[in-house]
């Protein structure tokens, strides 16, 4: 073992005799790393040259004039640059909408987050189905459009309920949505708005009440005369117009649908059925799901029950009235209840709504019955059925008709 001061005095090398420290010595020797200049990989070289030409092409395509309304689907047209393949979503054709189907969109990533996708609102949030400043009693047509430019804040009082909230501006949005997605909400859910707005009759809102800054509070909105009306209406739809093809959305929002439905005879069941499914996404949906499965231990399924395909009148009632307490579905217990679901849903007081969504009902899920349920016939129970405020039990279903 060597000692420590061993090797002090050889001074010709300088080292101790320690074994490890003349190997360390010795493998320091080794090639030294190299410096110098290397020429980037081609690889490399074209991945990042690929990298930039995307992005720029990337920014060219969808820049979106750098505007604000770049995030705005209807606004933003990169199909109009670049056609995207297949690509009926572009926006060129979006804005091609009808008003009232831009409405709906719109309605439905802006609005529905809080006013729910049926307008029936929250304990938060109010309704705009049947609220007295959308269709009622305070309604008017300047008092809605400013009401939904400038936002709303303040204790207001909505269908008997009051509400406290903040109800956010809408004016940076553009004359054409503002007037589509009023259209829309005057004349969904059992609203009995007609026509639509004109895009001019929103302009002119902006510019009346354009020193207005910040949220109205309702008394001042009261101060608008509840039957002002805005300049630059559109002319009354003439008979050509609404006559024009309509989706069948618009079918059943449209107070036209409250005209004499025809008789069984000349009945549309194909219209009927597209119509129904809208009502069922708005009713039914819920809790019968989409596939109209329903949901094991909860929603019975509506696929292949003896309700759903057998007497008419019967499943006229359940709709009508609702059912309590446990019932048997397709050998399956249920015992949630259904509440009556025109209590949750006022579009289900419309007689042509109930029977559209039952004609759809009784031809999904492959379900298949050609007779149709008609308007008329849902008038009809209705009225026999009037006395029956309760909701049904299954005692009373299996028994149908039950005595008066
Ligand atoms: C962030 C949630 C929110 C969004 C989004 C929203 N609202 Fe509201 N809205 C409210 C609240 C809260 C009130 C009640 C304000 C108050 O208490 O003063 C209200 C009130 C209203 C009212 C008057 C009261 C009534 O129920 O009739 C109308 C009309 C209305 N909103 C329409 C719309 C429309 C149209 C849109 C979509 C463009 C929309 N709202 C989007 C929260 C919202
Ligand atoms: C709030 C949830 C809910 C909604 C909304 C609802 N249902 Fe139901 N439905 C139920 C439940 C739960 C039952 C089982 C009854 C029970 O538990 O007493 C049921 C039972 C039924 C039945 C009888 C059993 C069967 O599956 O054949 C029919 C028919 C029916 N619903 C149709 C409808 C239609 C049509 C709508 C829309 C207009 C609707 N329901 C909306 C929850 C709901």
């Amino acid at each position: 073992m060597s000692q420590p001061n061993e090797g002090q005095d050889r001074l010709d090398y300088n080292e101790t005799a320690d074994i490890t420290e003349v190997h360390a010595s010795i493998s320091r020797e080794h090639a030294e790393p190299q410096a110098g200049t290397m020429p980037i990989p081609m690889w490399l070289g074209v991945l990042c040259a690929g990298a930039l030409c995307w992005a720029g092409a990337y920014i060219g395509v969808f820049h979106g004039g750098f505007s604000s309304k770049i995030y705005n689907e209807y606004e933003s047209a990169p199909s109009a640059f670049f056609p995207i393949p297949g690509g009926q979503q572009g926006g060129g054709e979006v804005a091609e909408l009808p008003l009232l189907a831009l409405g709906e969109k719109i309605y439905g990533n802006t609005c529905a987050a809080c006013h729910l996708p049926s307008g029936m609102g929250s304990s938060a949030v109010p309704a705009l189905a049947g609220s007295e400043w959308v269709d009622g009693s305070e309604y008017g047509e300047k008092r809605l459009v400013t009401l939904v430019l400038k936002g709303l804040q303040g204790p207001v009082s909505v269908k008997g309920g009051t509400f406290n909230g903040q109800m956010p501006s809408w004016e940076s949005r553009t004359n054409r949505e503002i007037a589509a997605v009023l259209t829309y909400v005057r004349q969904s859910w059992g609203n009995k708005g007609t026509g639509e707005y004109a895009e001019a009759q929103i302009k002119a809102a902006k510019k009346e009440f354009m020193s207005q800054a910040g949220a109205w509070k309702i008394e001042q909105i009261k101060n608008i005369p509840v039957d002002a009306k805005l300049e630059g209406a559109a002319p009354k739809a003439d008979a050509p117009k609404a006559d024009a093809p309509k989706t069948a959305e618009q079918k059943t929002d449209a107070p036209k649908s409250a005209e004499p439905a025809p008789g069984a005879g000349s009945f549309d069941i194909a219209a009927s059925i597209t119509a129904g499914k809208t009502v069922y996404m708005q009713s039914c949906m819920a809790c019968h799901q989409i596939t109209g499965q329903g949901v094991p231990g909860a929603f019975p399924t509506l696929a292949g029950t003896e309700f759903v395909n057998g007497d008419q009148r019967r499943l006229v009632a359940i709709v009508l009235k609702g059912i309590q307490g446990p019932i048997k579905v397709n050998g399956a217990v249920f015992a949630t209840g259904m509440p009556n679901p025109e209590l949750t849903f006022p579009i289900l007081k419309d007689d042509k709504n109930v029977a559209d969504v039952l004609n759809y009902v009784r031809n999904s899920f492959t379900n298949k019955n050609d007779a149709p349920i008609t308007p008329e016939f849902v008038s009809k129970c209705r009225k026999e059925f009037a006395d029956h405020a309760a909701q049904w039990t299954e005692q009373e279903l299996l028994n149908f008709p039950p005595a008066k």
